[in-house]
C-alpha cells in the first residue's frame, strides 16, 4: 500500500474509534508533530512518498560530512605550487547518495574558473553520456583525483597531467568522498583516474571495458571524454557507450532498445 493511503487508513480508523468508543484514542505530542510534518493536509494521494527518516538522516549526514571534507580541501596547501596557482579548489558535484560515481583526472581551466568538475568541453560530453544513460547530472556524483588544477607555470592556458606525488597527496580526499557517498559503481575516466584509484599503469586499450574493484566497489574503466573529443572515430565512441551499458546492467537499470543502438 502507498504510504499516503496507509496514513489515510490510520487516520480514518482513529476518527472512527474517537466517534464510536468511550475510550478516546490518545497520541503523544511528538507523534502528532511527526504526523503533521509528513501529512500537512488530507487528500494527498498525489504527493510523493516521503523518504524514510532513516534515509533522510543519512542524506543529511552525507551532505554534512562532504561539506566538512570540502572545508579541508578549500584550505589545503599541501601542494604549495597548486595552492598558489589555483583560482579555487574543485571538490565534486552531485548527489551525496549517488549509486553511480564518475572519477576524472583533475580540473582544467574551465573547472578552475567555475569551481565545478567537468564543465568544459569534455564535461559537456560527459553530461551527454550521463543523460543518455538515463540519469540527470545531479543524480550521479562527479569528482576528480586532484582537487586543484595542475599548474602550468609561465602560461595561463593548456593542461598537464597530475604528477604521481600530487595524486598521492590528494588521494585521501577522494577516498573520504567515496566512503561517504558509498556508490554502487565507480567509473574511472581515463588512465590517470585508474592510476589514482588503483595504482595501476597500463595502456587504456588494455584497461577499458573491464570490471575492477575499488575496495570492494565495482569499478568500470573507460576512456576519458577528452580522448573522444580528440578521436572522433565512431568505434571509439561506441566502446565507451558499451562500457556504460555494462554499468547500467550492473546497476540493474533497464536498457531500452534505443539505448542499445545508441552511438555517442
Ligand atoms: N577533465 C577532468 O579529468 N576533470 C575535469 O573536471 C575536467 C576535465
Amino acid at each position: 500500500m502507498h504510504f499516503p493511503h496507509a496514513l489515510e487508513t490510520v487516520l480514518q480508523t482513529l476518527e472512527r474509534i474517537r466517534d464510536e468508543s468511550v475510550n478516546r484514542p490518545c497520541a503523544s505530542r511528538s507523534a502528532l508533530e511527526a504526523l503533521d510534518r509528513i501529512a500537512p493536509a488530507r487528500g494527498m494521494e498525489n504527493i510523493q512518498e516521503p523518504k524514510s527518516d532513516v534515509v533522510a538522516a543519512r542524506d543529511q549526514h552525507a551532505v554534512e560530512k562532504l561539506a566538512s571534507v570540502n572545508e579541508r580541501v578549500c584550505a589545503c596547501v599541501k601542494c604549495p605550487n597548486l595552492a598558489s596557482s589555483r583560482t579555487q579548489t574543485v571538490f565534486g558535484v552531485g548527489n551525496p547518495e549517488a549509486d553511480l560515481m564518475f572519477v576524472g583526472e583533475a580540473p582544467g581551466a574551465d573547472e578552475d574558473a567555475q569551481g565545478e568538475p567537468f564543465v568544459g568541453r569534455a564535461g559537456q560530453l560527459l553530461t551527454r553520456i550521463i543523460k543518455a544513460m538515463g540519469f540527470a547530472r545531479e543524480e550521479v556524483y562527479i569528482a576528480n583525483i586532484l582537487k586543484c588544477r595542475p599548474d602550468t607555470p609561465g602560461t595561463s592556458y593548456g593542461n598537464r597531467p597530475p604528477t604521481p606525488r600530487e595524486m598521492q597527496t590528494c588521494r585521501p580526499y577522494l577516498m573520504e568522498q567515496i566512503d561517504i557517498i558509498r556508490p554502487k559503481v565507480i567509473v574511472a575516466l581515463g588512465a590517470v583516474a585508474v592510476e589514482g584509484l588503483l595504482g595501476t599503469r597500463a595502456p587504456m586499450r588494455e584497461l577499458r571495458g573491464r570490471w575492477d574493484s575499488f575496495n570492494g566497489t565495482p569499478l568500470m574503466v573507460t576512456y576519458h571524454p577528452a580522448y573522444l573529443l580528440r578521436n572522433q572515430s565512431p568505434s571509439e565512441k561506441r566502446k565507451v557507450w558499451e562500457d556504460m551499458m555494462r554499468v547500467l546492467e550492473r546497476l540493474e537499470k533497464p536498457i531500452s532498445e534505443k539505448q542499445r543502438n545508441y552511438f555517442l
